[in-house]
């Protein structure tokens, strides 16, 4: 954790831009608009105001990546070259107590390896599968790069060798690599060139097998199937490679393929994705959303890639983003065409074909017919159907400015049939099950910063969760009391603020009710009685991420020292240290105050509840224990009191 930057590791998931000190980026959790998503190197920590998650860059993979502990951290030595001694190799049951995730990344990770190995060292491999990429013009060092390789075509001899090196068949049919009929198991890809579809962070996710038979019957491409680790309709297929250009470019270009991707990527346009295998779907538009807000579709000419692109340009728009199309001469796709122009000639007819939707849906949709008023009406209903699906209203306004202008229509005509739109789409997606709108705070992350503080306090006890800040923020802090000593003489002692407020808890027996608390007071308890201080480092560094989200929480909210007391009362004390002093009183007292007031509210419900039914003498020390908390109470706000106004 020394070594792992947090913004490095989290800009692998998200484009973040500076803030002040800190980074901001579009949340990787929810599916929002205005970033809240905020990193800071200075602490190395993050908070998402969106969803709340907050913490480490432990957490930030746990969270994202679903791992657990051990394999974030393993993450995090692979990715900073640190080594971590391991038994290796693992025994059956070893390999068994893994997760299942797990296991199913490790398979389809030797499964890659397994098809590259083919691929070059195998007399099939190399004649069929290496020979097949290389004709289509795919260079050596981007076979590599993406990973590419080759299922030989005998019957079974991958689940052959993985079943050799102990992984479980179960798991090797999960991840649909091997198929099972009849007690007989074989490889679902065997004859195919392979493509490794990986995740954001480069895991390998599934596989598309290509067949190199032009057979028509049988199917081109076999995907893997959906797993616990393959969700088709949230990947995008080169992403993983894609991600650094496209937030450096600010824009993602959109193909169909597999091969499309390649070959643009080779042709130096390496901001290319694909929705390889399924239609695209709002989610992997999201997964764009968090690099870039601007997408290219770079579809076929024919009619099914004009089709795909208007049902692209229609689910862009409506998440907010810039769509601009570029189709490619008929019977050309962007594979095709990468390969059969320059580079520079790419770049150039990409440039001059890249069209804002409104002229690409009436190129498409008038062709000759410009005139035709029924053909053009119909157009522009279309379009303002399109412009109706995006949810901010100013772009909309801006959308309708240039339809009028290009189809010289009046702007009021085009608003009312704009707002009639507006209104059905609306109401369809109330009507839509599916549909729910995710509440996100739309204000500025600094209101969503205290409204998220203070809904969080409301829910565990306030005054647990200020002792425990000061306990974790100033523990080690050394402050001077004043007490009197046998001689009634006042005298000065120093002390920490932890032994400070171990001594008040231990003396008056008060734990914390929350058990996240009372865990960490356990374990600065233990530290302290060994002589040791634990800093808030050490909290960080824990596997238990609730503990780590609170403590990364009390360092991200920068909380000033003052007690709310204080800053009521306008009291300004001088030094740092009276100011520590004060705010570890104040918790303390107020922590006191509060199991007090507890008690006492339980004690009067009590007496309320059971009036009629108990007994005298219980009565009568629950009567006694409330008159003596009452003047506990009253001590308490005495010396609360003289902590605000001394
Ligand atoms: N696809 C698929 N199954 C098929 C056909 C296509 O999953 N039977 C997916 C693949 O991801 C493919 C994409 O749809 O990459 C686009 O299909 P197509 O244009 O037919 O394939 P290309 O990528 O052009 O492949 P190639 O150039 O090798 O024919
Ligand atoms: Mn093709």
């Amino acid at each position: 954790m020394q070594t792992a930057r947090i913004e490095e590791v989290v800009g692998e998931f998200v484009n973040l831009k500076r803030a002040g000190s800190n980074l901001k980026g579009l949340s990787p959790f929810t599916d929002e608009k205005t970033p809240s998503f905020v990193v800071s190197p200075a602490k190395q920590i993050f908070k998402c105001f969106s969803s709340g998650k907050g913490g480490t860059v432990v957490t930030f993979l746990m969270e994202k990546e679903h791992y657990s502990y051990p394999e974030a951290l393993r993450w995090l030595a692979d990715k900073y070259g640190i080594q971590i001694p391991e038994d290796k190799p693992a025994t059956p049951e070893e390999l068994a107590a893994i997760s299942e995730r797990e296991s199913l990344y490790i398979i389809n990770e030797f499964a890659k390896d397994h098809f590259i190995k083919n691929l070059h060292e195998t007399d099939e491999g190399k004649k069929i599968g290496l020979s097949y990429f290389l004709e289509r013009g795919i260079k050596p060092e981007i076979i590599e790069k993406f990973q590419l390789g080759y299922c030989l075509n005998k019957s079974d001899g991958f689940t052959k060798e993985a079943i050799d090196k102990g992984y479980k068949l179960e798991y090797l049919e999960k991840v649909g690599l091997t198929k099972t009929k009849e007690d007989r198991s074989f490889d679902f890809f065997r004859g195919r060139v392979m493509f490794p579809i990986h995740s954001v962070s480069g895991r390998v996710l599934g596989f598309g097998g290509r067949t190199l038979s032009s057979e028509k019957k049988i199917a081109k491409y076999f995907n893997s199937p959906e797993s616990i680790i393959y969700n088709k309709s949230q990947i995008l297929y080169g992403l993983y490679f894609a991600k650094g250009d496209i937030i450096k470019y600010d824009e993602c270009y959109l193909c169909e393929g597999y091969t499309d991707v390649i070959s643009m990527f080779q042709a130096g346009k390496q901001n290319v994705v694909a929705s390889s295998g399924t239609a695209l779907t709002p989610d992997q538009i999201r997964l764009i959303k968090r690099y870039t807000s601007n997408i290219t579709i770079l579809y076929d000419g024919d009619a099914a890639g004009i089709k795909a692109s208007f049902r692209g340009i229609d689910l862009i728009l409506e998440e907010g983003m810039n769509v601009k199309v570029v189709l490619f001469p008929e019977g050309e796709d962007p594979d095709s065409y990468a390969k059969a122009v320059s580079p520079v000639e790419l770049e150039a007819y990409i440039e001059e074909h890249k069209q804002d939707f409104i002229s690409f849906k009436a190129d498409i949709l008038l062709s000759d017919d410009e005139d035709d008023p029924i053909k053009r009406s119909g157009l522009i209903k279309d379009i303002v159907q399109s412009v109706a699906l995006i949810p901010d209203q100013i772009t909309r306004n801006v959308y309708v400015q240039s339809i009028a202008q290009r189809f010289d229509i009046g702007e009021d005509v085009l608003t009312a049939e704009l707002i009639r739109n507006r209104k059905d789409h609306i109401a369809q997606k109330k009507n839509a099950p599916e549909f729910r709108e995710i509440p996100v705070q739309k204000t500025s992350v600094d209101q969503a910063q205290t409204a998220q503080k203070e809904g969080a306090k409301k829910e565990i006890d306030h005054c647990e969760y200020d002792l425990m800040r000061v306990l974790v923020k100033y523990g080690p802090n050394v402050i001077e009391l004043d007490q009197i000593n046998e001689k009634g003489a006042l005298e000065k002692i120093e002390t920490t603020v932890a032994e400070l407020i171990q001594h008040e808890l231990f003396e008056d027996e008060l734990t914390f009710e929350e058990p996240l608390f009372q865990k960490m007071y356990e374990i600065i308890n233990n530290a302290l009685n060994e002589n040791g201080f634990l800093k808030p480092s050490f909290f960080m560094s824990l596997d238990d991420q609730h503990i780590v989200k609170y403590v990364s929480e009390i360092e991200m909210s920068d909380q000033e020292i003052s007690h709310k007391w204080f800053t009521k009362y306008k009291i300004h004390t001088n030094t740092e240290g009276d100011k520590i002093k004060q705010a570890t009183l104040g918790a303390v007292y107020a922590f006191k105050m509060s199991k007090v007031q507890g008690r006492i509210h339980e004690i009067q419900q009590t007496l309320r509840d059971e009036e009629v039914d108990m007994d005298e003498e219980a009565m009568n020390d629950l009567l006694a224990e409330h008159v003596a908390l009452d003047q506990v109470r009253k001590a308490i706000s005495e010396k609360l009191g003289r902590i605000v106004l001394r």
